[in-house]
């Protein structure tokens, strides 16, 4: 006699999603010491994800550091997960658009999904 196989109720997909799609805000602060090799950390990858976060704040977009993107002569380096832009050059001043930029982005994910 065989042994009875005992399936849990996984449930489906649907009931474990989140109610809506949420964006993260991927701030490369990797630093490179090296004299003469750029990275995100000295062009202010820190000060970037301080500012980022702060703009964030109240809104259901997370900001998280990251690691080198690979794209270190263009920082600092900024990407917006999962599967969303890069985006290069990245100052301070430019973390309240970068954070309209992610919700618009989990917004459209939320759309297509
Ligand atoms: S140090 Fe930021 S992409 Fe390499």
């Amino acid at each position: 006699m065989t042994k009875p196989v005992i399936t849990p109720n996984l449930g489906t997909l649907s009931q474990f999603r989140a109610p809506s799609m949420t964006a993260t805000i991927m701030v490369c602060t990797h630093y490179r010491y090296a004299i003469n090799q750029p990275s995100c950390g000295k062009r202010g990858g820190e000060a970037l994800l301080l500012s980022l976060r702060e703009a964030a704040t109240g809104t259901d977009v997370a900001v998280e550091a990251s690691c080198c993107f690979g794209r270190c002569t263009e920082g600092a380096v900024v990407r917006i997960a999962p599967g969303g832009t890069f985006y290069h050059g990245v100052i301070v001043d430019d973390a309240p658009n970068i954070v309209r930029a992610a919700k618009l982005f989990a917004a459209a994910i939320d759309v297509v999904e």
